[in-house]
């Protein structure tokens, strides 16, 4: 009979320890755990992930009985047993932890590999478990070591948890172990995670939809038998999807259900492969490359995957919000404690037509209305009045800029506010000195055309040389003008994508090597740079993912702007990226993408629920609307605290008539609630608002009407509403809490 034994020092994360040997595992994250086990033929499979499962349960599920010590059950990893031969049924079409298509696995492989000789098969021989704890950052790692029994590869599935945090983050480690010499082996696909969802009565997909102008909007529907690919294959993370999925039984709700969930923190194409059996299991695979990418791997050299982070949550798609938005600020984005600035930007007032005057007549009335960073957006430098020409050049226009940009940053900073500068470092105009001097630095192919988009072209950031010219630009353009804040664009997906310099390979390699010199882009540029603060966009919220949101600060969220639009965009966004990171503007009404009028309180009420700014053209806003929309920015200061490091609860959804937003302050000391009506039609409309958040025994005052609340009333009877006529109309409700 095998024991399980607790492992001493399994009790805490801190504490846990190597269990090398054993045979199956459990990885507990928050109240939610993962066990794993190996097979006879030391294949990982996934025995369970749901639910936390203390190790005499765990032992119990994958069919081991023994008696188990006190304080096996703690947060933390343990084994749970170990034995020899294992009585399971081999399943080679069973829930696989670690896919590498191997023998009879039909199914998404994981892995897959090409050795030199043409061998695809893999045969992965278990090698070790390692535990590697960090006390400083409260995590744990545990690292499942795995070697081709024949080939020099070694494979290493990893597993990471932070106390008290219900996910899971998950990476392949590849590593060649043959010595100089010897031939390369190529990676055919290296997903980072299989998430194996427990059995359940159905299966549910949550996921994002768009394109440019209307991202992230959700979308749920029951996955088909066999595989369902959501991907991008732009080079960019992509406004058509996102690389998260949610998965629930089809009963979920706002409030109630289970609900697993993945992300993937890579910001080039990626793909998440949902796969739905024919025995009705369902397994999600993340990893990043598009399909057909081959990607070398030299003796010595080692390959590791993005992260996908995977979490369980019982209280419906609110929980697993939640727990995402708390997963993002606490453990991806930097400085997140910060609190965001009221932007100003001039990108919709001004289009290309940018001058020091016309900069500085509108950063006065930004100022004058409490913005607090002013941002100038395209068209300030080189030969830019237009999309065609300039990119790449990036020196002050010097017709509009003869003394450069220091009369608008001295201008701007004496308005009490910060500077923040729009560039678009990864692209060039054909028509640009940049281009003239070196054609050979965008992606492409010999033999093959150039595909403009917006008349430009993608420099290829994989080549060091292209990096480092890039780095050495931006790093004096920001020394040299004291600048606060980047908004740092991107405006065209990959087409040709090639490094033909870089022999044949090259344009595989391209894919992964361009993200990866991003990332050290951006991870030098801030270190050389504390106070900068970064902005990602893409034509709007094209570059939104966990890999990102590790080095920016906020994300444009789209360049649509049209309030009504935004809330179902907004509302996609909301699924796993929190309100501190989702930029939105109040514009000009009507709105110059739609036409649509709104009323301006409307529109600030939709930009309040995120990171508020303003992008309409101050000169046109008459006395009347300055006047309001100082006092909204005035109200968003007072809330923005709640709002952007709150937690947020849902209410109704955006494409209903009536939706809005709770955000509440992590000790309940105050919530701030948001209600948006599209079309008054029935009388019911008007009925109140029960909250979520608040606390029953507190006493709640309503900052506009200095109406004082009792919280169990707010959680039972609800808020009332009075949104009086017309549509669409909204209001937003402070409730600081009096006892
Ligand atoms: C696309 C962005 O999304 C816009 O906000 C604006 O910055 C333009 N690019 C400028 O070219």
């Amino acid at each position: 009979m095998t024991l399980i034994r607790s492992i001493p020092g399994a009790v805490s994360i801190s504490g846990a320890r190597s269990i090398s040997g054993a045979r199956a595992w459990v990885v507990t994250a928050g109240r939610s755990c993962a066990v794993l086990r190996l097979d006879a033929r030391d294949r990982l499979l996934s025995a369970h992930w749901g639910r936390e499962l203390g190790l005499e349960q765990a032992a119990a599920l994958v069919g081991v009985s023994v008696p188990v010590t006190a304080g096996a059950a703690a947060p933390g990893f343990g084994a749970v047993g170990h034995g020899g031969a294992w009585p399971f049924e081999e399943d080679v079409e069973g829930p696989l932890e670690l896919a590498v298509g191997a023998a009879f696995q039909f199914g998404h492989a994981q892995l897959a590999v090409r050795f030199a000789d043409g061998t695809r098969e893999l045969e992965l021989e278990f090698v070790s478990a390692l535990i590697e704890n960090s006390d400083t950052e409260d995590t744990a790692e545990l690292v499942l070591s795995f070697a081709d029994r024949h080939y020099p590869l070694a494979v290493e599935s990893r597993y990471r948890v932070r106390s008290g945090s219900p996910v899971i983050e998950r990476r392949l480690v590849l590593r060649h172990t043959g010595s100089a010499g010897e031939e390369i082996i190529s990676i055919l696909r290296a997903d980072s995670a299989s998430w194996t969802l427990p059995p359940l009565a159905d299966y549910r997909l949550s996921q994002v939809r768009g394109r440019w102008a209307a991202e992230t909007r959700l979308h749920r529907s029951s996955p088909p038998f066999g595989e369902t690919l959501l991907t991008s294959r732009r080079g960019i993370t992509g406004h058509h999807a996102n690389p998260w999925v949610m998965v629930d039984d089809g009963t979920a709700g706002a409030t109630h259900g289970q609900v697993f969930g993945c992300a993937l923190a890579w910001s080039g194409s990626w793909q998440i492969t949902v796969e739905r059996t024919s025995a009705d299991r369902t397994v999600v695979a993340a990893g990043f490359g598009p399909d057909g990418a081959v990607w070398p791997l030299a003796p010595g050299e080692v390959l590791t995957t993005p992260v996908s982070a995977g979490i369980w949550t019982d209280g419906g798609f609110d929980a697993a919000s939640q727990a995402w938005h708390a997963y993002v600020l606490d453990h991806v984005l930097p400085h997140a404690e910060e609190l965001r600035p009221v932007v100003y930007n001039s990108w919709e007032a001004t289009g290309f037509d940018v001058s020091l005057e016309g900069q500085l007549a509108l950063a006065r009335q930004a100022a004058g209305i409490g913005v607090e960073l002013f941002v100038m957006d395209d068209g300030w430098f080189g030969s830019r009045t237009s999309d065609r020409t300039g990119l790449g050049d990036w020196w002050p226009n010097p017709d509009r800029f003869p003394d450069g940009l220091a009369p608008l940053v001295k201008g701007v900073r004496e308005l009490g506010m910060d500077f923040g500068l729009w560039v678009e470092p990864e692209m060039v105009n054909p028509d640009s000195d940049l281009y003239r001097e070196h054609p050979d630095w965008v992606l492409h192919q010999p033999f093959r055309q150039r595909s403009e988009h917006r008349n430009q072209l993608v420099l290829n950031l994989a080549r060091p040389d292209v990096a480092e010219w890039v780095h050495e630009w931006l790093d004096r353009l920001v020394a040299e003008n004291d600048i606060g804040f980047l908004k740092w664009d991107m405006n065209r997906p990959f087409t040709e994508v090639g490094w033909p310099e870089a022999g044949n390979g090259g344009g595989d390699l391209v894919w992964r090597r361009y993200v990866e010199n991003l990332y050290a882009l951006l991870d030098k540029l801030r270190a050389g740079h504390p106070s900068l603060r970064i902005e990602s966009c893409s034509g709007g919220g094209g570059r939104l993912d966990a890999g990102m949101l590790a080095r920016v600060d906020q994300v444009w969220t789209s360049d649509n702007t049209d309030a009504l639009d935004r809330l179902a965009i907004q509302e996609g966004f909301a699924q796993v990226y929190p309100a501190r990171v989702m930029s939105a503007w109040v514009t000009d009404s009507p709105n110059p993408h739609t036409g649509r009028r709104m009323p301006l309180e409307f529109r600030f009420h939709v930009a309040m629920s995120g990171v508020l700014g303003i992008g309409g053209d101050l000169a046109e806003w008459s006395e009347e609307e300055l006047v309001t929309a100082r006092e909204m920015v005035a109200a968003y200061k007072r809330i923005r605290p709640v709002v952007q490091h709150g937690v947020r609860y849902t209410h109704g959804n955006a494409s209903g008539d009536l939706s809005g937003a709770e955000y509440v302050a992590a000790d309940r000391s105050e919530a701030v609630v948001f209600v948006y009506r599209r079309e008054r039609r029935f009388a019911q409309m008007e009925r109140p608002v029960v909250l979520r958040g608040v606390d029953a025994g507190g006493r709640y005052r309503d900052v506009g009407s200095g109406i004082v609340h009792h919280g169990a009333v707010l959680l039972s009877r609800g808020l009332p509403m009075a949104l009086g006529g017309g549509d669409p109309v909204s209001t937003m409700v402070h409730l600081v809490r009096e006892g």
